[in-house]
């Protein structure tokens, strides 16, 4: 793959650990987006078609493949190494992002580049809830072109926009695998087949389903039956921006209207209009935000294609360079969102908040000693996982990638220091998160209960509006 060299030199150079590739200290500032020599901060953006991938070293930040918990890396909490106490894994709270897929955006201007998913068998089926019914034929979706349809989709091929691809199912299947080795072979927790101590959920997205599928038998390679993945009705799902709430679209227009929002878009304007006049994207839905031009690069770079060409001139390409440019804007705009606006309290709270408050009611089950759950994991999007991260205080955030994943462990101890004998650790793609209120790798419960409190709105049918 091009430019997989390049980007490996450039994480040596700068002197980086795999952990501070999440990091970039001057992330909050625009500078960040014009200095082309930070590049991609030590992040990788390039995946073959066919996974599993994972990025090198592991535990790097990865667009195409976020690193999860593993055995080759996991350590304990320093707590228990050094023997000061002693304690048993006791509840898993997992959220992660679906994983690697086709772009939701499309090309106005139309796509260079035909896209394949005729190696992927996106399931649709339905049946009676008995095992003694009829069972139905195990039909798949099969995307193809019918060359009298007048309507041109501005691409060619087989696939959904957005779809699975067959990477992110081979991605979907390690990362279950490696949850295994940690949360049921290391530390006995997940247990070898399911039970009633297990829960799954994902947001109405054929994308978190996909992952889900393809997740837990990775888990479970030899379970024989079907699970249900728990869902709210859409219109009023607490993910993925499912229920109506005219507060969301205010605050994010009035955090768009600031001086420093401004500042971003002055810094790329010279970049926008280049993309703009070669992609035919000059509509605002491409030029307001980096959300379009980056989806749209990390579908194909993710997934073993090129960087696009213009339709009308095949030698007018979008580079490695712009390309970089435009993730390092997204970066900052995804910082921005859940970090640095000066509305981000508020903004958490209409978007996330009550999803939040669902984490915080297991979490204090557990703390309760009433929890009737050992395992809870939960296929949501980047839109879920950024202010959820916001919650958290991550000390900055870059876009939440591919498979990005949360990990809230509760850990019981015997000796009932200070009155304490549960203790909380969150990792973030496999590392403990560095936050505003220090690592968050051994502390009270009830702290993380505390951290996360003030984003779940009293009132929310008032807040929205
Ligand atoms: C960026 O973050 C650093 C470190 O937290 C802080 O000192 C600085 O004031 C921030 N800058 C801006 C522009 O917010
Ligand atoms: C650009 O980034 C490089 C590498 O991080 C840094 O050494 C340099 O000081 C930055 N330049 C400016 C003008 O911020
Ligand atoms: C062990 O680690 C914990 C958590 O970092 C720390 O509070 C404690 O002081 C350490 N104890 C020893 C004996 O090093
Ligand atoms: C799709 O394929 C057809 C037939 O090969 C070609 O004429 C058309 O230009 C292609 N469309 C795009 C958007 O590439
Ligand atoms: C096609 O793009 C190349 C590279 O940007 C440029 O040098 C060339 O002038 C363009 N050709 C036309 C006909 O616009």
């Amino acid at each position: 793959m091009r430019g997989l060299v390049l980007l490996s030199v450039a994480t040596s150079v700068l002197g980086q650990t795999p952990g501070d590739t999440f990091y970039p200290p001057t992330l909050n500032d625009t500078s960040y987006i014009s200095n082309s020599s930070i590049g991609t901060y030590g992040g990788i953006y390039e995946a073959p078609t066919e996974g599993p991938t994972g990025g090198s070293p592991y535990g790097t930040y990865d667009y195409c493949s976020m690193p999860h918990p593993r055995s080759e890396e996991y350590e304990l909490p320093e707590a228990l190494i050094n023997g000061s106490t002693k304690g048993k894994l006791v509840y898993l709270e997992y959220l992660q992002r679906h994983q690697r897929r086709t772009p939701y955006n499309i090309l106005p201007g139309g796509e260079n580049q035909a896209y394949h998913c005729d190696d992927v068998r996106p399931y649709l089926y339905a049946g009676p809830s008995s095992t003694s019914g009829i069972q139905p034929i195990t039909m798949y979706a099969q995307t193809y072109q019918d060359p009298t349809n007048p309507f041109t989709p501005n691409v060619n091929g087989t696939c959904q926009y957005p779809q699975i691809t067959i990477g992110g199912v081979q991605d979907g299947y390690q990362h279950g695998k490696d949850l295994w080795g940690v949360y049921g072979k290391k530390l006995g927790l997940i247990p070898e087949n399911p039970n009633s101590r297990v829960w799954f959920r994902s947001s109405e997205s054929a994308l978190t389903q996909a992952s889900a599928g393809a997740v837990l038998r990775g888990l479970w390679p030899d379970y024989k039956g079907a699970l249900p993945l728990h869902q709210m009705a859409s219109s009023v799902d607490t993910v993925n921006e499912g229920y109506s709430c005219p507060a969301v679209s205010s605050t994010l227009s009035n955090l768009q209207s600031t001086t420093q929002w401004k500042e971003h878009l002055a810094v790329t304007e010279e970049l926008r209009s280049k993309l703009g006049a070669m992609l035919g994207a000059t509509e605002s839905s491409w030029q307001n935000t980096f959300d379009h031009f980056s989806d749209n690069f990390q579908g194909r770079l993710c997934n073993g294609y090129d960087l696009p060409c213009s339709l009308s001139n095949s030698s007018a390409c979008v580079t490695m360079q712009m390309a970089e440019e435009a993730f390092r804007a997204g970066d900052w705009e995804w910082n921005y969102y859940w970090r640095t606006n000066p509305d981000v309290v508020k903004y958490i709270q209409v978007v996330e908040g009550l999803f939040i408050g669902e984490i915080i009611s297991r979490l204090q089950a557990v703390l309760d000693g009433e929890s009737s759950l050992d395992y809870s994991h939960v296929f949501v999007h980047d839109g879920d996982i950024g202010p959820i991260l916001g919650a958290l205080g991550i000390e900055t955030l870059r876009w939440p990638a591919m498979a990005s994943n949360i990990a809230f462990e509760v850990w019981e101890t015997k000796d009932e220091k200070d009155g304490n004998s549960f203790y909380a650790r969150v990792l973030y793609s496999g590392h403990p998160i560095r936050s505003i209120h220090g690592l968050l790798d051994w502390f009270p419960l009830s702290g993380l209960i505390d951290i996360m409190r003030p984003y779940v709105p009293e009132d929310i049918i008032s807040l929205c509006g």
